[in-house]
């Protein structure tokens, strides 16, 4: 006699798979964000375009660096092709990324890599590159080579430290939490491991309100299991930021030019164009802020002040605006250009938010 099917199939439950790893690429694999510098599926990634996002990603959010990614790889399709291209022009596309010392040496790392005819494809050769750190190395060596390496940004430290409850604050815990994260890295598919991290830090496990109930490694979570998955990562209690003060001014001649100068090739913002101004310092005297201006206008200063944050310190910028005649030469170090020239200068967003601050029409950031 045939036996008889049970009127309703009982389906175990799913068993949790086997390591974190797995569970996460399976998420990844239904989940990763369609981002533009990455390769669909079974395409092998373009070691530049790899490259070129982690340099940019290095300082902005995925949001941010899309448009400029975008931007570069048209411009520039290949290693080849970037370096042969002025540093000016490289630098102008650059602005508003912040950081130019990155842009310097990306323009560097290009030129050293269309002369060897490529990238390296292990950590230890990317790392001789300018600008390539060792997590730049990593990422690049995983996801462009599919090497495996062991690949700790912000999003990637946070997810270890809530998944192992690591109470050593940050940035002491760094160690332990690579030591972590080198235990969970696969053998195979590291990049896509690495990236899964990242947009699992991104979109799940937020700072503020981590999405618990979406998470594939939910089950293995002790931060979760401890209720208040965000209060890691620990860290130690932050020391007030240092401010600095200055001001910048913007000459306006009659002929619809302003004053503009290139700041020093190395240091902060070094090569990027800016309105002149006094140093940043926090003992700065507004009273003799006028002492510091480069021509002798009757400047007004603008309501309100500029503000910006550096990795360091956090600025205060008042800004002058003065009426020059038509005549007007510029002081040494300085140049007069047209306004209408201005948004291709290569103003860093600190300096758009000094013209938009004298009243000029600029975007935030250019052609974004
Ligand atoms: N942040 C840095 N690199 C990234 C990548 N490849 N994907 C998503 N976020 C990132």
């Amino acid at each position: 006699m045939r036996e008889r099917r049970p009127a309703v199939l009982s389906v175990p439950p799913m068993p949790p798979r086997s390591t974190p790893a797995a569970a996460l690429l399976a998420w990844y694999d239904r989940h990763a964000r369609d981002l533009p510098w990455r390769a669909p599926r079974g395409v092998t990634p373009d070691p530049y375009a790899v490259w070129l996002s982690e340099v940019m990603l290095q300082q902005t959010t995925v949001a941010a660096v899309g448009p400029y990614f975008r931007r570069f790889l048209e411009r520039w399709p290949d290693v080849r092709v970037l370096a042969a291209a002025p540093d000016e022009e490289i630098m102008r596309e650059w602005a508003g990324l912040g950081y130019y010392s990155r842009a310097r040496n990306l323009v560097a790392c290009a030129r050293i890599l269309a002369e060897r005819g490529g990238f390296p494809s292990d950590e230890a050769g990317l790392r001789e590159l300018p600008g390539v750190g060792p997590y730049t190395a990593a990422a690049i060596a995983a996801i462009a080579f599919d090497r495996r390496a062991v690949v700790v940004d912000g999003n990637v430290e946070r997810v270890v430290s809530r998944l192992f409850a690591i109470d050593t604050p940050l940035p002491l815990a760094k160690p332990e939490i690579r030591a972590r994260a080198d235990e969970l890295t696969p053998e195979k598919r590291a990049g896509d491991f690495a990236q899964a991290m990242m947009d699992l830090g991104a979109t799940i496990c937020t700072p503020k309100k981590p999405a618990c109930v979406l998470c594939p490694l939910a089950e293995r979570c002790l931060a979760r299991k401890s209720g208040a998955p965000e209060s890691w990562p620990r860290r130690a209690p932050k020391s007030a930021r240092l401010e600095r003060r200055g001001a910048a001014f913007v000459a306006i001649r009659g002929d619809d030019a302003v004053l503009l100068r290139t700041r020093p090739p190395k240091g902060l913002l070094g090569g990027m164009t800016e309105f002149p101004g006094t140093e940043w310092s926090s003992d700065f005297d507004s009273a003799r802020a006028l002492d510091a201006a480069p021509l002798a206008l009757a400047w007004k200063a603008a309501s309100g002040e500029v503000e910006h944050v550096f990795t360091h310190f956090a600025l205060k910028l008042t800004v002058f605006v003065g009426r020059a005649p038509k005549s007007c030469a510029a002081p040494e170090g300085a140049r007069w250009a047209l306004l209408a020239g201005l948004p291709g200068e290569a103003l860093p967003s600190l300096m758009r938010k000094v013209a938009r601050q004298a009243g000029f029409d600029l975007p935030a950031r250019p052609r974004t």
